[in-house]
């Protein structure tokens, strides 16, 4: 095994190159296999689970992803069940993680948290969202699935819509896109829910041929995948912002009359209203089969960093 991921953190998706996602990928398809079934490969080992914010896909398939790998889970979902609730820093909550466990996941409001417990924790921690900032492993399930639905990457034209301010799904899928030789990168939300200049900045001096628009209709007949997020309602600093943009975008069956034959939709999911429930059953609708992959994509990243140690 390549010593790639052995033992390593996993704070945000910059921090991967294509080699290194190219063997997440393949590892991925073999975990296909044990989708409903079970291997022993990480027998005896602990993962910890510090979700400091809601959660419902990423919690569970890091969980069952543990599960099937023959390895334990522990942790919390709820602050207010932890001695969180009492005043205990986050710092001796981690460093109690990191002598009952081997792995850390972690999920907390704050941006910067994972790499803060990444530094006091000896045992690898993963990312599973901080802030508005970073979600790496939402991103490496987003591009799996781009990889198994085309050819390849390169050459797509993709999309992404919605809130692309506050989003850390949104934002972690553009890093991980820019990765590859876009065709074109369409960026369209509401004006107040623009990327963040630091995103624009490193598409800039990436070279990445990207446009901002708020136009879909405009441009839905050029995509290959649009990829749709929520807005992010709890993140606004102030609730009137909110009502500005709410519900401002909605994919119907009739927006994609123009779209082409092959064109994929993602969404990391939840969704609120921005999917009708009619475009499910298109051809285009893949964000169920997207969720599907995050418990063979995480079996293969723990085993990856886990395994090998
Ligand atoms: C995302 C998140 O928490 O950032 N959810 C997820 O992990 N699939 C997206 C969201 O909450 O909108």
């Amino acid at each position: 095994m390549k010593e790639m991921f052995a033992g390593r953190d996993v704070i945000r998706i910059l921090d991967f190159d294509r080699e290194e996602l190219e063997e997440l990928f393949n590892e991925t398809d073999e975990m296909l296999r044990y989708k409903k079934g079970k291997i022993d490969i990480l027998k005896g080992k602990v993962m910890a689970l510090a979700f400091f914010e809601p959660s419902t896909r990423t919690r569970l398939s890091f969980q069952t992803a543990m599960l099937r790998l023959g390895g334990s889970v522990i942790g919390f979902s709820e602050v207010r069940t932890t001695s969180i609730a009492k005043g205990e820093t986050l710092a001796d909550t981690i460093r109690m993680l990191d002598s009952y466990s081997d792995v850390i996941v972690i999920r907390h409001s704050v941006e910067g948290a994972a790499r803060f417990a990444a530094e006091i924790a000896e045992v690898p921690v993963i990312n599973a969202g901080d802030g508005t900032r970073h979600h790496p492993t939402q991103a490496m399930i987003d591009l799996y699935t781009i990889r198994r639905n085309f050819e390849s990457i390169d050459g797509l034209t993709v999309g992404v819509l919605g809130d692309l301010k506050y989003g850390r799904a949104a934002t972690s899928f553009i890093y991980g896109v820019s990765k590859y030789r876009l065709k074109k990168l369409f960026l369209i939300s509401p004006p107040l829910l623009k990327a963040r200049r630091e995103v624009i900045e490193r598409l800039k001096a990436q070279g990445v041929n990207y446009e901002e628009t708020e136009d879909l209709e405009g441009i839905i007949s050029e995509l290959d995948v649009l990829y749709v997020t929520r807005i992010q309602k709890e993140r606004f600093p102030d609730p009137t912002e909110y009502e500005k943009v709410k519900g401002s975008y909605r994919i119907t069956a009739s927006l994609l009359k123009d779209a082409k034959k092959e064109l994929i939709i993602l969404h990391p999911l939840p969704r609120v209203d921005e999917i009708a429930n009619e475009v499910d059953r298109t051809r285009h609708a893949k964000y169920f089969e997207q969720a599907s992959y995050g418990v063979p994509l995480r079996m293969a990243l723990l085993k990856l960093i886990l395994a090998g140690e």
